[in-house]
């Protein structure tokens, strides 16, 4: 027990950047324990140097793999004891025109975006459904509320990762596991967010602080989300307070989504 709370054991993949990292110390500094689960060998060699050790467990894996899956899913609840909460925050993202977009950048962005969280919750949702107080958090994008232009397969993938949220949560109910699902719109500090921002940089030509301040501009509480804005919702959806929360989406975009400019108000 730490402060009362029993610690909860957690999987997060694309856990060695970005959402999937600040979420981890989020977790383990109130005493969780938790695996981090990446493609990217280097990089999680470099995010377990900035985490503390004690209840961290790293490894590598493919969340478009099946066996790649299970194997980081047993490793996981053997090394905790246990799984209480899968967060599927590994993804990509790939920007380019429609006539430019090969069938391996479809294939591959809705493997790792869509499958991925499919693949992930499947192997897990045993043991989940065998703590009793399951939980499965997918990451969704202001591109799982409307489409955008350059990114058709990452849209899909996110329009997609609701479906499966709301699927989920109907069949995983029975076993107390919620599925929820945190969509935020685009946060520029993150392996995903400075890509995305370099490739306004190159098709724009504007440097880099007059879209962020566009961007910051177009948000009604006026300005860029921070990663910590996105790992609060996660945190939100793990806590006891969210017991009774399933299927839910919630949009982390300072009120984009849910509001339209209206000319001269
Ligand atoms: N940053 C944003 O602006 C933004 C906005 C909305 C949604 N999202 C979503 O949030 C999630 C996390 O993104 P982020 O911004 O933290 O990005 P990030 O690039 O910092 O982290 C993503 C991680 O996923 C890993 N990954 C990629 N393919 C993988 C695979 N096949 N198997 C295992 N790991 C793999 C990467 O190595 C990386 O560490 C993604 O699903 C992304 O689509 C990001």
């Amino acid at each position: 027990m730490t402060g009362g709370r029993t610690p909860r054991r957690a999987l997060i993949t694309g856990g060695a950047n970005g959402f999937g990292l600040a979420t981890a110390a989020a977790l383990l500094a109130r005493g969780d324990r938790v695996t981090i689960a990446d493609i990217d060998r280097r990089q999680l060699d470099a995010a377990r140097g900035t985490l503390p050790d004690a209840g961290l467990h790293a490894m590598e894996v493919d969340v478009t793999r099946p066996s790649s899956v299970r194997q980081a899913v047993q490793a996981s609840a053997a090394a905790h004891g246990g799984l209480d909460c899968l967060v599927n925050c590994a993804g990509v993202i790939h920007l380019a025109p429609l006539a430019e977009i090969a069938e391996e950048d479809w294939d591959r962005t809705i493997d790792v975006d869509l499958k991925g969280a499919f693949l992930c919750s499947q192997a897990a949702a045993p043991h989940l459904t065998e703590s009793g107080r399951g939980r499965i958090v997918n990451i969704g994008s202001d591109a799982s509320r409307v489409g955008f232009p350059m990114i058709p397969h990452y849209c899909a993938a996110k329009h997609g990762v609701i479906g499966l949220t709301r699927a989920l949560a109907g069949e995983l109910a029975p076993g107390r596991v919620t599925v929820n699902c945190v969509c935020p719109v685009g946060v520029p500090t993150t392996s995903m967010g400075r890509q995305v921002l370099r490739w306004k940089v190159e098709t724009t030509g504007a440097p880099p602080e007059e879209i962020r301040a566009a961007t910051a501009a177009a948000i009604p509480l006026g300005r860029n989300p921070a990663e910590t804005d996105v790992v609060a919702a996660i945190l939100f959806f793990l806590s006891d307070q969210a017991a009774f929360l399933t299927g839910s989406a919630l949009d982390v975009d300072g009120g984009m989504m849910s509001t339209i400019p209206v000319p001269g108000t």
